[in-house]
């Protein structure tokens, strides 16, 4: 980072010299820490001119429309690479070499399994019970396991905590699964590839012959690669927000987990489904296009817009094209298709969504993927949770193996000034 200078000059205050960082990819930084000691704050709710911290893993180029992983391009990454070299270079900054990645593969493998006693965990939980609140509890459990004897300032016991959340990930997201259809879980296969066996946790029974077809193997691969991280996010920056306090990475990742949920992040590949069964009909299109444009009705079209890309999401155009791929391959016709592909070629048209940048994002097609491979609505979030823990862990160790203060942000106060407490029969 080359430096810069900024002069802040504020009415009533010296002028401020502060440093600007010049980024490797990306607009400058002012670095504005030294305000607070000179008696000032900066305001910025929702973060939209704010850089939380330095980051070497993802870089987003949003007037562009690029994502970098380690510096390599999502699309490249999604057609040449799979999401086990996904992970690992996330995790180790670079992609691993045949003999690290077949190590790596193994590492994963062995730490599959969960804990016997925390499959009773999920009997807490009633079968409509939502998988994501299932998966919280259930990371929160996990948790336990692994809490005295942990060291978060230890190199190899943060390796631990990754390979171990990569791995148990998928086994504790199809337990949620299998609970809430009443039938038995289903361990883990080390024989199998890592979607291979998510999905025969996911589809397979105890005693079935369930075979995952390549076609279905590589399209999950392709969603886990894609939704694997997205630099400092609503959900990543809760992970480092509850890490930066020095709790447990279990926890951590339940938070993160948590903030994905809601329907402006990782809950909005379920609401897109939900907006296409409510929408219908290609015939009932303008009139939902008129409520997203109207103020006065919190109807938003799901899987449009994004903070940060005012141009395609470069996630949705492989997810788009992967959609296409994988409905031909499994001979699927899905009138959803034909009706979001309706939406987004009028919506891509209308001035409204023209002038405010609002592209389709990757959860606008990641549902109908998810749909035609089988699974059901209330799993995509849960899908995307298990693709993003490897993001959440490699910031929660960029952020711990680095000096690192507790994140503390102020607040410009607008409440009421000093005043004297009245007792309860004078008020
Ligand atoms: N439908 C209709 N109008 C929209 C939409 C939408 N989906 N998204 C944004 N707008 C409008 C806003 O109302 C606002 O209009 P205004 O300028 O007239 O007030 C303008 O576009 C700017 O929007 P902001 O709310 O400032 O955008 P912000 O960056 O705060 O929010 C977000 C981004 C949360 C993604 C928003 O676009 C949204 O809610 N989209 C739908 C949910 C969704 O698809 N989320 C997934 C995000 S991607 C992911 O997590 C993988």
């Amino acid at each position: 980072m080359t430096e810069k200078k900024a002069t802040l000059k504020v009415d009533g205050h010296e002028a401020l010299e502060l440093s600007v960082y010049t980024p490797t990819l990306g607009q400058e930084v002012v670095d504005v820490s030294p305000l607070a000691a000179k008696g000032l704050f900066t305001f910025d709710p929702g973060f939209q001119s704010t850089a939380s911290c330095d980051s070497t893993i993802t870089y987003i180029d949003g007037g562009k429309g690029q994502l970098l992983h380690r510096g390599y391009s999502i699309e490249e990454l999604a057609s040449k690479s799979d999401y086990m070299e996904v992970c690992y270079a996330l995790l180790n900054g670079e992609l691993p070499n045949a003999e690290q990645k077949a190590e790596f593969v193994q590492e994963i493998k062995a730490r599959a399994e969960v804990p016997e006693q925390l499959k009773a965990v999920f009997n807490g939980f009633t079968r409509d019970a939502h998988p994501m609140g299932v998966l919280l509890g259930a990371l929160g459990a996990l948790s336990t396991y692994h809490h005295e004897g942990l060291d978060i300032n230890n190199a190899e016991h943060r390796k631990e905590v990754a390979l171990n959340l990569v791995a148990k990930l998928p086994t504790l997201s199809a337990m949620c699964y299998k609970h809430s259809i009443g039938e038995d879980f289903v361990a883990p296969n080390a024989e199998l590839s890592h979607a291979e066996n998510f999905l025969t946790m996911l589809f397979g029974g105890t005693n079935s012959e369930y075979q995952v077809s390549p076609v279905v193997a590589q399209a999950m691969d392709r969603i886990f690669i894609l939704h694997a991280d997205h630099e400092q996010n609503a959900s990543t920056s809760t992970v480092r927000m509850a890490g930066s306090s020095g709790a447990n990475p279990y926890a951590a990742i339940a938070a993160g987990v948590a903030t994905l949920w809601g329907p402006a992040h990782g809950g909005a590949n379920e609401a897109v489904l939900k907006m296409l069964d409510e929408i219908g009909d290609v015939s009932n299109i303008d009139k939902f296009i008129a409520k997203a444009k109207d103020r006065n009705d919190p109807f938003k079209l799901m899987g449009f817009g994004h903070r940060v890309y005012k141009n395609y999401d470069p996630r949705a155009s492989v997810m788009r094209e992967s959609c296409h791929q994988v409905l031909g391959e499994l001979g699927i016709q899905d009138p959803k298709l034909e009706l979001a592909m309706k939406l987004e070629e009028i919506a891509l048209n209308d001035e409204y969504f023209v002038e405010r940048k609002l592209f389709p994002n990757v959860d606008f097609y990641s549902g109908i993927v998810l749909k035609a491979l089988g699974i059901p609505v209330s799993m995509f979030t849960v899908i995307f949770a298990l693709s993003r823990t490897v993001g959440w862990i490699a910031h929660w160790e960029e952020l711990i193996g680095n000096p690192y203060r507790i994140a503390r942000p102020r607040q410009l106060y607008t409440g009421s000034d000093e005043r004297a407490f009245v007792e309860i029969d004078k008020r």
